[in-house]
């Protein structure tokens, strides 16, 4: 699935006896200037979130801690990224569903967005999608 170049991106990691530390900062690691920050914990196991896409956000998503897959579809494939690292993270462009599931029991998803929270730039309905991706 290559389709707006939805990928892995690795992040830098400053390896150090004290810990180790990664970052990312705006259009350098990742591509577009981050308006928002959120991020989802405490999920019970086998719980699923997500299940939409976005009409214009891009959005890159880090395991900070523990696992969880992201599971996204163009329209036409769907491919599922499995991540438990803290130093890479998968961007996802808008206009592709994503579905978030098999979260590790502590896990931390972070995610990062180009722009603030508006309901009006989900799109809920994967038949809408359908149409707005194949007509
Ligand atoms: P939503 O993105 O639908 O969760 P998920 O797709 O991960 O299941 O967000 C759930 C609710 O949280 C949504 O109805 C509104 C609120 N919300 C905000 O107020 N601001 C935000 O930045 C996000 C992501 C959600």
């Amino acid at each position: 699935m290559d389709r707006n170049k939805v990928c892995i991106i690795t992040l830098p990691k400053i390896i150090d006896e004290r810990g180790n530390l990664s970052f990312f900062q705006n259009n350098q690691q990742i591509p577009f200037d981050i308006k928002r920050t959120y991020w989802i914990y405490d999920v019970p196991g086998g719980e699923v979130r997500g299940g939409h896409a976005f009409r214009t956000q891009q959005e890159f998503i880090v395991a900070l801690s523990g696992a969880f897959d992201v599971v996204l579809h163009d329209g036409k494939d769907e491919q599922r990224f499995h991540l438990n690292r803290s130093y890479y993270g998968l961007y996802v462009p808008n206009k592709i569903w994503r579905q978030m599931d098999n979260f590790s029991t502590n896990s931390l998803a972070l995610i990062v967005s180009d722009r603030n929270y508006e309901e009006a730039d989900y799109i809920r309905d994967f038949s809408e999608f359908n149409i707005i991706i194949n007509g």
